[in-house]
């Protein structure tokens, strides 16, 4: 049965896009490491007619289907399982960009291309397209759209949900749905886009994406930014939302011992941030200039000094260049995860709550971890002006990795249980994938679950399309 799919799949995209020689291919394991898996094949199908045939064949074959994009999810959900009988469906070679409708601020792109080429292809038409994250370079518009990414412009431009119009999406069973409608208002009945977007996967295959642009900004202002306490941090954020309005476009948060962390860990990596205090805690804020009027800096500056003689900011740096903008950006994006690295697997988590809630959840989360896993060390950062915070162990270098990852659920629950009793989410922007599956049973409404595991029925009651993700196996016989 297998060798008559491969042969078929072989068929319609080609000898070259077809792996089966797959021993230790990178694909089968996730960006950290954590998840690994085997498959039946690799498919590197190149367009949504070839999907389409790809899904028919999978589905007439009962085969699992496992989608990926550029392998950055950090949940393992484009991970395939352990059976070795999925097709791994990799989509970088739909990477075209279809159209740009400037008067109509859309871009029209395959779920291939790759975040980083999408803003640049807005950018040459004067055009921004706002989603920005760390695996920019790398991850792809379909994978953006399958975990609702967010980053660090959601407080002003909104997560990929609220930046998609329309979409293009193979069903389970290979149909094609044309949805690539650039409407902003369309109240023709049920959202399936909505459906689509967050699904990671189990629900369609999306090939393709109607998504909104916006005017691009002529310059950033960038500050980085001291307070005493994650309180004072949550008042600097109201103060800025007032007075900068919509030129605030990203809000980040660290505490200064996550820095002092960093620091310690990179040695051979100046810190870019002179007189650090790691008792304090720091934000990292951007002011996007429209007009470059002179006015703007103004702007920028008379609430930052205000703040200061107020008490509120214990000190504040503006980036003199662009230079020393990028160097605090990298160290947000990419040294905060490098130097935890350094100590092999950390434990993550992704949460939210609302904003004002946060400064009480640092101390009780802090006060319950202190007590119970004293050796281990909170790196606590992330997108306040979301209410998204990363909040990661790590492990002293003392403490073998092994008994750390041992602990790991019993952490997951200690940190996620108050998560809950604060009105939050366990998951902000990373999704579900395998690892928060079962945490779902605890966490989520039995009622919205339940419509969770009929919506899956509905669109793939066969189950080929990315078993045992998202979907705890009680809620989807499936999983
Ligand atoms: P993959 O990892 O390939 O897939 C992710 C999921 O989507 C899987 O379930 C897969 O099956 C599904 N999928 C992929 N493509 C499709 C498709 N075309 N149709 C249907 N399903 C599909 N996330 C944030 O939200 N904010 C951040 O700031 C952020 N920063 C990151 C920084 C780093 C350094 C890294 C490594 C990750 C970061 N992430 C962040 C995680 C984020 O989820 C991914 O970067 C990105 O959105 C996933 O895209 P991808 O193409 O790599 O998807
Ligand atoms: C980020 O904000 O940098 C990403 O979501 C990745 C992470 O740190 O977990
Ligand atoms: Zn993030």
């Amino acid at each position: 049965m297998s060798d008559t799919l491969l042969a078929r799949l072989t068929e319609v995209v080609g000898a070259t896009h077809v792996l089966t020689e797959l021993g230790g291919h990178p694909d089968l394991a996730d960006y950290r490491g954590v998840y690994q898996g085997r498959a039946l094949a690799i498919v590197h199908p190149g367009s949504t007619a070839e999907v389409a045939s790809v899904m028919r064949l999978s589905h007439a074959a009962r085969t699992p289907v496992v989608v990926q994009g550029g392998n950055t999810g950090l949940l393992g959900g484009a991970t395939p399982d352990e059976s070795g009988r999925a097709v791994v469906l990799k989509l970088h070679r739909l990477n075209r960009v279809r159209a740009i409708d400037p008067s109509n601020d859309t871009i029209t792109v395959e779920a291939g291309c790759v975040l980083q080429h999408v803003q640049e292809q807005a950018a040459a038409a004067d055009r921004l397209f706002p989603l920005a994250l760390g695996a920019q370079g790398s991850c792809t518009i379909g994978g953006n759209l399958a975990t609702n990414a967010g980053g660090i412009q959601v407080l002003r431009y909104g997560n990929m949900r609220e930046l998609t119009l329309g979409l293009e999406v193979v069903t389970a069973q290979g149909e094609v749905w044309h949805g690539l409608r650039g409407l902003r208002k369309d109240n023709t009945g049920y959202d399936l886009r909505d459906a689509f977007i967050g699904s990671e996967g189990t629900l369609g295959v999306i090939t393709a994406a109607t998504l909104k642009l916006f005017p691009k900004p002529v310059g950033c202002l960038t500050a980085l930014l001291r307070v005493a306490s994650p309180e004072d941090a949550v008042s600097l954020l109201g103060l800025l939302r007032q007075r900068w309005g919509g030129a605030l476009t990203a809000f980040e948060l660290f505490s200064g011992s996550v820095l002092g962390f960093v620091r310690a860990r990179l040695p051979d990596k100046p810190l870019p941030v002179p007189d650090l205090d790691e008792a304090s805690w720091y934000a990292l804020v951007d002011y996007a200039d429209f007009s470059g009027d002179p006015v703007q800096q103004t702007l920028f500056e008379k609430p930052l000094a205000d703040a200061l003689e107020s008490g509120l900011l214990t000190d504040a740096t503006i980036a003199q260049n662009e230079g020393q903008r990028q160097k605090w950006w990298h160290l947000r994006e990419h040294g905060v995860m490098e130097a935890q690295a350094t100590l092999g697997r950390n434990v993550k988590h992704d949460i939210s709550l609302p904003i004002s809630r946060i400064p009480s959840f640092l101390v009780q989360s802090q006060a319950r971890l202190q007590q119970r896993f004293p050796a281990l060390f909170i790196i606590a950062y992330g997108h306040l002006g979301d209410g998204n915070l990363h909040y990661n162990l790590v492990r002293p270098e003392s403490l073998p990795l092994a008994e750390f990852i041992g602990w790991e659920d019993e952490i997951h629950e200690l940190v996620h249980d108050l998560v809950h009793e604060f009105g939050g989410s366990i998951s902000a922007e990373h999704g579900v994938g395998q690892g928060k599956r079962d945490a779902l049973l605890r966490y989520k409404d039995p009622v919205e679950l339940a419509l969770m595991g009929r919506l899956k029925q509905a669109f793939d009651p066969e189950g080929i399309l990315n078993p045992g993700k998202v979907l705890p196996a009680s809620v989807w016989p499936g999983a």
